[in-house]
């Protein structure tokens, strides 16, 4: 389980201090949501800011970018630092190009959607990324109530994965705080973004653990994992394999 800080939330008068905090708070991942005031009503920051942060922390940049040209930001995204770049499958007939680029730049490569977007858009992309980033409010802004029926595009994207074979993260970003996370990591998601919930409260550290661990106990409940770990149980006994990993479990074929 990931939890990944978006630092949209953040102070942006203190940028670097406030990464500082979501590391020592815990935090393997930092999440930077890009804005362009086209793709999406705002604007937020660019490349620079992963020019700044990269020297100051180990974590994992993971860029999401709401922009209607990310074709002109990966570059120097790329080279100032980011770990992964995830663009929008509502860009259509530019995602495949946009999604080689990402991985000829030696980054990994995510897609995401949209709440009104369907996830049969998203389907064709499944074996040539490492993460769906599942929106589950209308990207823009945040502090945004979480989108309730954005829930079944987690399941089906579990499934998915399990039917193929492919072992991607499912993310799910915006509106994700103590109960929200709960709700998603009981159907199956395992990377949660979380700007407000995280950096609006005063105790990060204390914050970003009840989070941690919600989502922990909530994701052994889950349907799809208790499904997998039966079926890995069972696989074991028949081919004497050790006590897998995560990665393994997601591996299994369907039953
Ligand atoms: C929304 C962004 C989110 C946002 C989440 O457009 O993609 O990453 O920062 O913020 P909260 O957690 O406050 O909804
Ligand atoms: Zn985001």
């Amino acid at each position: 389980m990931v939890i990944a800080p978006s630092l949209l939330a953040a102070n942006f008068g203190k940028l670097a201090a406030e990464t500082i905090r979501a590391q020592r708070g815990g935090a393997r991942w930092l999440h930077l949501d890009i804005m362009d005031g086209h793709f999406v009503p705002n604007i937020s920051f660019g490349p620079e800011v992963v020019r700044v942060l990269r020297p100051i922390t180990r974590m994992f940049l993971d860029v999401h970018l709401m922009c209607a040209r990310p074709e002109i930001l990966l570059e120097p995204f790329a080279k100032f630092g980011a770990n992964q770049m995830t663009v929008h499958v509502e860009l259509n007939e530019r995602v495949t190009p946009l999604l080689w680029k990402i991985k000829s730049l030696g980054k990994k490569v995510g897609l995401a959607l949209n709440p009104p977007t369907s996830m049969s858009h998203a389907e064709p992309y499944l074996s040539q990324i490492d993460l769906l980033l599942i929106m589950t409010v209308n990207p823009g802004f945040g502090g945004q109530p979480f989108i309730t029926e954005t829930l079944p595009k987690v399941q089906q994207a579990v499934a998915w994965r399990r039917h193929k074979g492919l072992d991607f993260r499912i993310e799910v970003d915006g509106g994700i705080n103590f109960q929200t996370a709960a709700e998603c990591a009981r159907v199956g998601a395992d990377t949660f973004v979380s700007g407000t919930g995280l950096f609006g409260k005063r105790n990060f550290k204390a914050a970003f653990r009840k989070m941690q661990k919600i989502v922990n106990v909530q994701s052994r409940h889950s349907l799809s994992h208790s499904v997998c770990r039966r079926l890995i149980g069972t696989r074991r006994r028949a081919q004497h394999l050790p006590h897998g990993t995560g990665e393994m479990l997601r591996r299994i074929p369907p039953p």
